[in-house]
């Protein structure tokens, strides 16, 4: 049978085409009978179109019609024409007409579905996975595909614009550090070697600065064998970008111009022309978080000063602790924190159950918190503002001053954690005040609220190791004004690295890097990391900037967790066609899987299996 090949797409059709002869291809979206007459709504990927066998039809074609089932693959040739106006269908694009069949192909038969192609699957997630192929069907995956194909080219479009050059670096490369594990691939000819998989093209996009290419993107590739997530995959793809003779603020400038391209290109939303900043510190004390949710304000507060005036002794010990352990380390040179005693004032909410405070508190308990005291503001016996219940008894004395320096009305409800380390207090609340966020409905996923955060640390203190670890990547530059002190004092180094956040998401980190050799030893020797090990893990970087390396820095926002946002979804498997699951397997290839004898031979590989193992 020759095939009936479509003269237009499921979508396009209105009621100007009333009159024509087409043919449509695509797929049995629904199908009803009504006194003889059959409707098949006919999906492709650019819509449904109602197509109907009339009840004159010939009897050949009514039997072909009789056969449809969901998901049958067909082809029919018809002529349009307008629909009833009580028919008129204001929900679909195609909603004034309908294809009345002439002729209808069966291109491929269907079996029975394991779930129902609908705008959204109900399925579980791993048939989901299992029948991807079905599952990409479904309006909601073509929608969010479409979307980050338009984002993709919308990068491309303003990278290029700016005079980008967008450059592929390899997928083979050396294993080194970076922060995750590296998924490695065993060399044939070099037995006992290994490739690894690029967690990211940092050192690659970085050579190529030296190489006199400004201005670099690629829609990069990345792979790191890390705990899955809902904002990460084991492989996935960054918007990366490195530039020469910039500086911080013109990668932040270039980064807010990409944005508003982006999403007035996409989504046609107009972003604000510059991001808010927030240092990391600023971040963490008044939100609890290095990404914050911006959507809503409900900032934290310092609750220290009201810890002294009362009589609870938590609060008391959890300030004298953290102050001793400031001392004990900073007589090792080591810069910390101290104690804190953070609150969070939830608006309105003096009429929050026990259970709903319990569960506010199991969050913040999630992030080492020993618990959430809370008191609620209700009105005295003179109509003024009081403390009422929890913790409230402790602050006999001094609720006034708790009232006033908090701000507080009448119907709040104060929340407070207390830690002997000022950033569990501060991690913990911030927990406490996402959860808020999400179940007061203070989170629009139609909002955007983008903003910088600038000034991070440059190095974290391992206890495990009881060394500095770089807190970024060991090519972030120090700020400038630390580096006298980098020796010194690497706790209170600030490092030239800024992260874009989103919605309470991380989406891009990026810095200005070090392009003096002998800067980068310092940081080696800091770290840990003699000069030996430099040489051997990153010695071509080193060496490559003993020929004139610019002065560079750049960015890399997850293309992923971008399209996820924009698309108002929490998990980037909604974005990619063919993610893993949270165990890194893909239940539709079976991968990963075991391979044959001759293969592991001729990688000169042998399996030790982990004691106990039962086979796959
Ligand atoms: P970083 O490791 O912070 O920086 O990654 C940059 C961005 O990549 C995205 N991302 C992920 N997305 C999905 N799944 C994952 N497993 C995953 N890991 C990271 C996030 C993140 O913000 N080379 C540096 C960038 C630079 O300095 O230029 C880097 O890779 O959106």
């Amino acid at each position: 049978m020759k095939l009936l090949k479509r003269s237009t797409t499921c979508g396009a059709l209105s009621a100007t085409d009333v009159g024509k002869t087409v043919v449509l291809n695509g797929w049995v979206h629904r199908k009803r009978d009504h006194g003889g007459i059959s409707f098949i709504n006919l999906r492709d990927r650019y819509g449904v179109t109602q197509v109907v066998v009339d009840a004159d039809a010939s009897d050949s074609l009514k039997a072909v019609a009789a056969e449809l089932r969901h998901e049958f693959c067909i082809a029919i040739e018809g002529v349009v024409r307008a629909r009833p106006d009580t028919m008129v269908n204001k929900d679909m694009a195609t909603g004034t007409i309908e294809v009345v069949a002439g002729q209808l192909q069966i291109l491929t038969r269907c079996d029975v579905l394991p779930f129902q192609i609908d705008e959204e699957s109900d399925a579980k997630e791993e048939t989901r996975l299992k029948y991807r192929y079905l599952d990409l069907r479904s309006g909601g995956m073509q929608k969010r595909l479409a979307l980050r194909n338009a984002v993709a080219f919308a990068v491309r479009e303003h990278m290029i614009g700016e005079g980008f050059f967008e450059i592929e670096t390899p997928t083979f490369i050396k294993s080194t550090p970076e922060g995750a594990r590296d998924y490695l691939v065993p060399s044939r000819l070099y037995p006992g070697k290994f490739y690894a998989l690029p967690q990211s093209p940092q050192l690659y996009k970085q050579i190529l600065m030296v190489s006199g290419f400004d201005k670099y993107f690629q829609l990069a590739r990345c792979y790191r064998d890390e705990d899955a997530r809902g904002d990460r995959q084991p492989e996935f793809t960054q918007i990366d970008i490195e530039m020469s003779f910039v500086e911080r603020d013109d990668v932040l400038a270039m980064t807010e111009r990409l944005f508003g391209h982006v999403f007035r290109k996409t989504l046609g939303v107009e972003l604000p022309k510059t991001f808010t900043r927030l240092s990391y510190d600023e971040a963490l004390e008044r939100y609890g978080s290095d990404k914050p949710d911006l959507r809503f304000e409900m900032k934290m507060q310092d609750f220290g000063p009201f810890v002294a005036g009362s009589t609870f002794q938590a609060f008391k010990d959890a300030l004298s602790e953290g102050e001793a352990e400031r001392q004990r380390q900073a007589a090792k040179g080591v810069t910390v924190s101290g104690g804190g005693v953070k609150a969070l004032v939830a608006p309105g909410k003096a009429d929050y159950s026990r259970k709903q405070i319990e569960e506010l508190e199991a969050a913040a308990k999630i992030y080492r918190a020993k618990g959430l005291a809370w008191m609620k503001v209700s009105a005295g016996v003179d109509g003024q503002p009081a403390l009422e219940g929890g913790a409230s008894k402790f602050f006999a004395d001094n609720f006034a001053a708790v009232i006033s320096g908090l701000g507080v009305k009448v119907g709040d409800l104060i929340l407070v954690v207390a830690d002997s380390t000022r950033r569990v207090a501060n991690i913990a609340l911030g927990a406490v005040r996402s959860k808020l966020g999400k179940d007061l409905g203070l989170v629009d996923p139609k909002r955007f609220e983008l903003a910088w955060i600038v000034d991070f640390p440059m190095f974290e203190y391992n206890e495990d190791e009881q060394k500095w670890d770089t807190a970024h990547h060991m090519f972030t530059m120090p700020q400038a004004q630390f580096h006298p002190t980098l020796e010194s004092d690497p706790g209170s180094v600030k490092g030239d690295l800024y992260d874009l956040v989103l919605n309470g998401f991380e989406l891009a980190s990026g810095s200005i890097r070090i392009h003096d050799p002998a800067l980068q030893k310092r940081i080696f020797q800091i770290v840990g990391f003699n000069e030996a090990d430099g040489e051997k893990k990153f010695g071509f970087l080193t060496e490559s900037f003993k020929y004139g390396a610019p002065p560079h820095g750049g960015i890399a926002p997850g293309l992923d967790r971008l399209v996820m946002l924009m698309a108002g979804q929490t998990s980037i498997k909604e974005v990619i066609a063919f993610p893993k699951n949270s165990f890194a397997v893909s239940p539709m290839d079976d991968c990963p899987n075991e391979v044959d004898q001759k293969q592991l031979d001729e990688l000169h590989l042998t399996i030790r299996y982990p004691e106990g193992h039962q086979g796959s």
